[in-house]
């Protein structure tokens, strides 16, 4: 009988006397009862588990690496065989019995969670997103498209980024006109070109939405009825009014036949119906190099009635006493725009307008200041859901 103890698997088969199939059978089955002990006496949890697997396959001083060392690889070539099948064996039977263990605590604590058979908690709320909203600049797009499309406009978009000559050459502003100082806009620093003598045509961003009027009559043949919303820049120092980068929705509309009373009817059908009826109402002679003759077309300040005095006694701050609110600048195409897209003046007459769309938006919705359309507060953002 060999001699079996706690430090059987650190001798060698020679240590321990075994020289025959019989004494090497019965080693390995005490190896196997003692396994079986042990997983009876302590594998009720996750941490008993591991202990376990280290004692006994744990690579370096597992039972399974010391009889490896100890039994195997020093026994008699012709013993070495029976060794090796046993500890197969072995091997095989903690490795299932360790497995079945893993399954059956990780389904006792599926059980006691209350999980489902894929780990999943149905009873659990989803997670809720929030459901946005268009910003306030995007709704009043929104609205005004609509009313001008019920009226026979289509929308078009053009480029925010714009060579000089569609932002001001072609609208008649030639370069060192003095309307461009009210224009200063943003520049982009291009490349330099592989080729030295080709001329370099600065990119500029759009000071305002009216070189698509040119883009648009240069691809269309009149009848042209159509608005361009999009987003323009200039380079003024922002405060409650002002922002270097806003909205506008461009105008047009070119026909043969088109007089100055289709161009006032038109835009205060507009002003009506963004605004209500009951707001007032002005045209003011202005001046645009690309219309002519041109007009501002202002409302009256919704924040002092129109009276141009504070609630408190003084003059508004916000129409600064005018009672007025310049809204938007507007007028009839100038015939020497006509002659940069191949339209004849002498046929062909219309109107155009640029539509500041922040200052309309502040106007109707009672908002006192410009920067919090960009500053993406979503206090602010959540009260126009
Ligand atoms: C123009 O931009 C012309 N292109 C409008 C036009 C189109 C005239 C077609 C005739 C025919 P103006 O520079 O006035 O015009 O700007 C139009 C509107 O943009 C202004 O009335 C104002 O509402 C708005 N606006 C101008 N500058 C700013 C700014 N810095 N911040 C916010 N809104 C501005």
């Amino acid at each position: 009988m060999p001699n079996v103890d706690n430090s059987t698997t650190a001798k060698t088969l020679a240590d321990l006397g075994a020289g025959n199939l019989t004494e090497i059978n019965l080693l390995f089955r005490v190896q196997r009862k003692d396994f079986d002990l042990d997983v009876s006496a302590s594998c009720s949890d996750f941490s008993a588990l591991e202990n376990l697997r280290v004692k006994w396959i744990g690579r370096r001083s597992g039972v399974l690496a010391k009889i490896t060392e100890n039994w195997l690889k020093p026994a008699a070539s012709e013993l070495r065989p029976i060794v090796g099948q046993a500890l197969n064996e072995l091997k095989a039977h903690v490795e299932s019995v360790l497995e079945e263990r893993r399954r059956a605590l990780e389904a006792d604590f599926v059980a006691r969670a209350g999980l489902g058979k894929e780990g999943l908690d149905l009873s659990l709320p989803g997670v809720i997103r929030p459901i946005g909203s268009h910003h306030l600049i995007r709704q009043v797009f929104q609205e005004i498209e609509d009313i001008f499309v019920s009226i026979g406009f289509s929308v078009v978009e053009g480029p925010e980024i714009e060579t000089p000559y569609y932002n001001f050459e072609a609208l008649n502003i030639p370069e060192f006109h003095p309307v461009r100082d009210d224009m200063d806009t943003f520049y982009l620093e291009l490349p330099p070109l592989s080729d030295k003598n080709a001329a370099k045509t600065p990119l500029l961003l759009r000071t305002h939405t009216s070189p698509m009027q040119i883009r648009t009559m240069e691809k269309q043949k009149p009848p042209v009825r159509v608005i361009v919303p999009g987003k323009v820049y200039r380079r003024d120092n922002p405060d409650a009014t002002h922002s270097f980068i806003f909205h506008q929705v461009e105008g047009l509309a070119v026909d043969t036949d088109i007089t100055f009373c289709d161009f006032t009817g038109t835009i205060e059908y507009f002003v009506k119906q963004f605004f209500g009826s009951g707001v007032k109402t002005r045209f003011r002679p202005s001046y645009f190099p690309f219309t002519e003759p041109s007009v501002e077309f202002d409302v009256s300040c919704p924040f002092c009635g129109g009276s141009g005095t504070a609630a408190g006694g003084g003059s508004c701050s916000k129409c600064k006493g005018a009672a007025w609110i310049e809204l938007f600048g507007a007028g009839m195409v100038d015939p020497a725009v006509y002659g940069f897209v191949n339209y004849d003046a002498k046929k062909v007459s219309g109107f155009a307008f640029g539509i500041g769309i922040d200052r309309l938006a502040m106007l109707k919705y009672g908002i006192d200041d410009i920067q919090v359309f960009f500053q993406n507060d979503v206090r602010f953002l959540r009260q126009f859901p």
